[in-house]
């Protein structure tokens, strides 16, 4: 069976998780590759809301496996209160519920040093972080100084590891600042009681995926964050810190290339953005605005942090350059219903830096901040959408607006989602989705 990844194409929270859940039904296997509790990824089934921070979006479904993979940054506190609110859910997890021995774990003197990093940096340095620790971690591991969950197994090695964090330039930027790191036995003994709480789930990830793959099984990756936060295709420095396009996958799982059958793009039928950072058309039209308008309707708050999210128009020409990144078989269109009672609908298609057309994302957050987008404008459809179930449903200037999304993006329209729970969902039966999966 084939495998597919679903990818976030915008700055994050465009609906990732609704859609694994939904695709999950045909895979066996839900794989997340990178990113940790910074993610907060909704799936709604039957009018209940659930979000995850670490557990795959497969885990509503009970014959599917569910693997955190390698190039993941773990919480284990955060984690372990996810994983007994599911099983409250009468959720069961044994026996097919695997976490990578070489993910790395956010011990708590990282996750303190990101708070402090985004004290220090002021208005305009600040990128907004989720401060759960995942710059510090991903910059431990880079420096070859972090600790992974197998670390965990032998309490009298982590504790020598951690106080190695302790002494070094993580405890030295805390103590300058005041902080205390903390006692290294004490977090050494919490991390290794953690442990022993997720030890029957903890594999060799790369392993059991490659096993199941020669043994015919498939596997949905699950990507986190999204193409414009990526650490090299981000709007860097204020992208996170992991590589979240569909390369990453095959890092961050042990997987290689070759086996990547197919990629989804996942969108909103508009844009938003949490955090600081270049957005080309963000909507800063005050309280009384349609910035305003879309938030209170498409309830664009964190799910991670409750941040209210910034807002925009659909942007053609980042949608674009993520494709060009991804090179997407197919986009899920997310959110159409939020744009339900506009009159008009802009669109950009273009950018223009200095007078001149450009087709990619400027590299300087500086000349980013300058680009003028290029609008044209759709006739709204002013119709409810929400119980729409087929294609043909949708009203034509709904179906003219995904169309026009489709040639923007550069690849056709998968699936249409016009509600938050599962059943709000249009799987277009002559797509390559439905034809190669069987939906
Ligand atoms: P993710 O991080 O990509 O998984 O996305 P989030 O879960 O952070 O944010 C997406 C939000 O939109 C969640 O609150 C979803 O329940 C909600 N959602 C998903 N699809 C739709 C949709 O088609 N319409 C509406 N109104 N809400 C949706
Ligand atoms: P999901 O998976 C939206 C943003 C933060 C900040 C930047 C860096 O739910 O789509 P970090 O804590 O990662 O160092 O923060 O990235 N960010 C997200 N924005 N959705 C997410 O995840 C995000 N994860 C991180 O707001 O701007
Ligand atoms: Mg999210």
């Amino acid at each position: 069976m084939p495998n597919c990844a679903v990818v976030g194409a915008q700055w994050g929270d465009e609906g990732k998780g609704k859609i694994v859940d939904l695709l999950s039904e045909r895979f066996d296997v839900v794989a997340r590759y990178q990113g940790g509790p910074n993610a907060g990824h909704t799936v709604t089934i039957a009018g209940k809301r659930h979000a995850l921070h670490h557990v795959p979006s497969g885990v509503f479904r009970d014959n599917v496996r569910i693997v955190i993979g390698n190039g993941t940054v773990l919480d284990l506190t955060k984690m372990l209160v996810e994983i007994d609110s599911l099983v409250a859910a009468g959720i069961s997890l044994d026996g097919r519920f695997f976490i990578s021995e070489r993910a790395h774990v956010i011990v708590p003197l990282l996750s303190r040093l990101d708070a402090l990093n985004e004290q220090v940096a002021g208005e305009s340095g600040r990128i907004g972080t989720t401060q759960r620790g995942i710059g510090p971690t991903y910059e431990a591991k880079a420096a070859r100084s972090g600790i992974r969950v197998a670390d965990l197994a032998d309490a009298t090695a982590l504790r020598e590891r951690i106080q190695k964090m302790v002494d070094g330039p993580v405890g030295s930027r805390l103590r300058e600042a005041g902080e205390d790191p903390g006692d290294p036995g004490a977090i050494a003994a919490q991390a290794h009681a953690q442990y022993r709480r997720i030890e029957r789930w903890v594999a060799d990830t790369a392993l059991l995926l490659n096993d199941w793959m020669d043994e015919g099984r498939s596997i949905l990756f699950e990507g986190a964050q999204g193409t414009l936060l990526d650490l090299d295709h981000g709007s860097y420095p204020f992208v996170t810190s992991s590589t979240t396009v569909a390369g990453g996958l095959c890092g961050g799982l042990g997987v290689s290339p070759r086996r990547v059958d197919h990629v989804i793009g996942v969108f909103k039928a508009y844009a938003t953005r949490v955090g600081s950072g270049p957005m080309p058309t963000e909507l800063l039209d005050g309280p009384e605005g349609l910035g305003e308008t879309i938030r209170r309707r498409g309830r664009e708050y964190g799910t991670t942090t409750g941040r209210p999210r910034r807002c925009g128009w659909f942007d053609g020409v980042a949608a674009a350059y993520a494709n060009r990144i991804n090179r997407f078989d197919g986009a899920c269109i997310m959110l159409l219903d939020v744009l339900d009672s506009l009159d008009e609908i802009r669109v950009c298609v273009g950018y223009r830096l200095d007078g001149a057309a450009i087709r990619s994302m400027p590299p300087v957050v500086s000349d980013a901040k300058r680009i003028e987008p290029v609008f044209e404008t759709l006739p709204g459809w002013n119709t409810d959408t929400t119980s729409a179930r087929t294609w043909e449903e949708l009203p034509p200037q709904a179906r003219a607006y995904l169309d026009r999304l489709s040639a923007l993006i550069g690849a056709e329209v998968s699936v249409v989602s016009v509600g938050p729970d599962r059943a709000q969902s249009i799987i277009r039966p002559g797509s390559s989705l439905a034809g190669r999966f069987g939906f």
